[in-house]
């Protein structure tokens, strides 16, 4: 393939039951240069919430460390900030998510409703913060103007150090195209580095992003559940990368039978690093990442009716091990 962009990090998106510590680990190993925890509620880490805190830890093989909180209390958020900043090598404001539970908290992507308040937001948490402080948000709130520029310039005059935008409106939720276009007006109008996010998922996609934006990295999320190796393979079909990949330590017959052997090495490693981690990642993660392993792929709906039927982790591990396997073996 013959794209000629000039290299920009790669970031796993956040995201809620999918982005725990194994599967960022995971997306590391496969080529993601930025990983960021899903989001956490600044309200339960400040009230010392066990379950929340266990969403937050890392492991030294994830530099930088980038844990994203969310709040409508701007006390809270900037109490999680001063709890967090130790243990981080930056703290990501989230300011993109529509979900309800999250909005009418009035947090989220529904605080893009409230300029003032989003500003004052970050300007506190970047005063309270000793380390880098971000911002991830959506183009606006899709009810009136769209101030996705507005607010990227403000950010960056009382401190955020880096902006990610999902090319979306708050409204749209997933609905729709993400608007690569009005990414590329704020990365023109700002100086600090504007991450471009929706819609990215393969090498088409992240060079014509990159050819519109002009973004300094790119954000890839729903393309990157079930498919880590998507980073690696991005990177080397834009040539960027030119190292061997992991998973092949064999000859493949053809491209179906390169990424059903991808996606056995992907699933192998991702059940090691959980074991191995026995963190926060909990077995309702490790079902959701057994469906989405197998979407999309021969028998793949008939496995999944049968995996309801024993959501016991081991099991779950295994069968999915067993059905990949199976499959690279008869292509
Ligand atoms: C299952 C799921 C969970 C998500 N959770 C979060 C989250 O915790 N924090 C966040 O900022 N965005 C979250 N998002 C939004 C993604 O980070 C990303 O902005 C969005 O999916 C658009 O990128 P894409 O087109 O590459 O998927 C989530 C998205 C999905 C699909």
């Amino acid at each position: 393939m013959a794209f000629e962009v000039e290299q920009v990090p790669l970031f796993l998106a956040p995201m809620s039951g999918v982005t725990g510590l194994a599967y960022r680990l995971l997306a590391r190993e496969c080529g993601a240069d930025f990983t960021i925890t899903e989001f956490t509620a600044a309200a339960a880490l400040t009230r010392q919430d066990a379950r929340s805190w266990l969403k937050l830890e890392s492991d030294e093989r994830e530099n930088p460390f980038i844990p994203q909180i969310f709040g409508g209390n701007v006390d809270e958020m900037v109490k999680s900030c001063e709890l967090l900043q130790e243990k981080s090598d930056i703290i990501d404001l989230n300011f993109g998510c529509p979900a309800p539970v999250v909005t009418r908290h009035c947090a989220g992507a529904a605080l893009m409703g409230k300029p003032d308040e989003l500003v004052s937001m970050v300007e506190r948490c970047v005063e309270a913060s000793q380390i880098p402080v971000t911002v991830k948000m959506r183009l606006g709130t899709g009810n009136g103007l769209t101030n996705a520029l507005e607010l990227a310039k403000r950010c960056e005059d009382v401190g955020a150090e880096r902006i990610c935008v999902h090319g979306r409106t708050l409204r749209q939720r997933y609905s729709g195209e993400a608007d690569w276009q009005a990414i590329a007006e704020i990365v023109q109008s700002v100086d600090i580095p504007v991450i471009a996010n929706g819609d990215v998922v393969d090498a088409k996609s992240a060079s014509d992003c990159l050819a519109i934006t002009g973004a300094a990295g790119l954000m890839i999320g729903r393309a990157a559940i079930g498919r880590p190796t998507i980073f690696h393979q991005i990177k080397s079909d834009l040539g960027w990368n030119n190292s061997e990949p992991k998973w092949a330590d064999m000859e493949f017959s053809d491209e179906m039978h390169e990424t059903l052997s991808a996606r056995l090495w992907a699933w192998k490693r991702y059940i090691e690093l959980d074991r191995e981690l026995n963190s926060g990642d909990s077995s309702k993660n490790r079902l959701r990442h057994a469906f989405s392993f197998t979407k999309g792929l021969p028998g793949g709906k008939a496995f999944r009716t049968q995996l309801h039927t024993n959501r016991e982790a081991k099991h779950v591990s295994e069968s999915v091990e067993e059905f990949l396997s199976n499959l690279v073996s008869n292509v």
